[in-house]
């Protein structure tokens, strides 16, 4: 079996909720709360679920367009989870995110860095 090209290990991202005029933080939101599944070169993933279950923010923290609270990614490889985001080059056109409403809600994408330190 050949290495997966993104490999996703126990994926969090908690979002503070924030309540009161000083905005104090009053709980977690977990949005993400421990993904894992692994993407082979060539696959797609399809995730699908309920609006609001985490399935674009699975994929924001996947490109780093925000920062995971826990978990790892791997992108061939390379540890990618704490890179410097200017080490992150997305490759304009790779990534892409479509989403389709009603019953049959769900995200697909893919992902591809291009690491500056190759
Ligand atoms: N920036 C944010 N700040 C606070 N909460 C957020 C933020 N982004 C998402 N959330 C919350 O995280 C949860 C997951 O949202 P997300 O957008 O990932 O769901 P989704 O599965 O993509 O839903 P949909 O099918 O409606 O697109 C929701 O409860 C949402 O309100
Ligand atoms: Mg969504």
């Amino acid at each position: 079996m050949p290495e997966p090209l993104l490999e996703v290990r126990g994926l969090c991202k908690h979002f503070p909720i924030r309540r009161g005029l000083l905005s104090r933080t009053v709980g977690q939101l977990r949005a993400v709360d421990g993904v894992s599944f692994d993407v082979g070169a060539g696959e797609v993933l399809g995730l699908v679920g309920e609006s609001g279950c985490g399935k674009t923010t699975t994929g924001r923290c996947i490109l780093r367009l925000i920062e995971p609270t826990a978990g790892s990614i791997r992108f061939a490889g390379r540890e990618v989870t704490h890179l410097p985001r200017r080490e992150l080059r997305p490759t304009r056109g790779a990534t892409r995110t479509s989403s389709r409403a009603g019953s049959a809600s769900g995200s697909a994408w893919h992902a591809r860095w291009r690491s500056t330190r190759a």
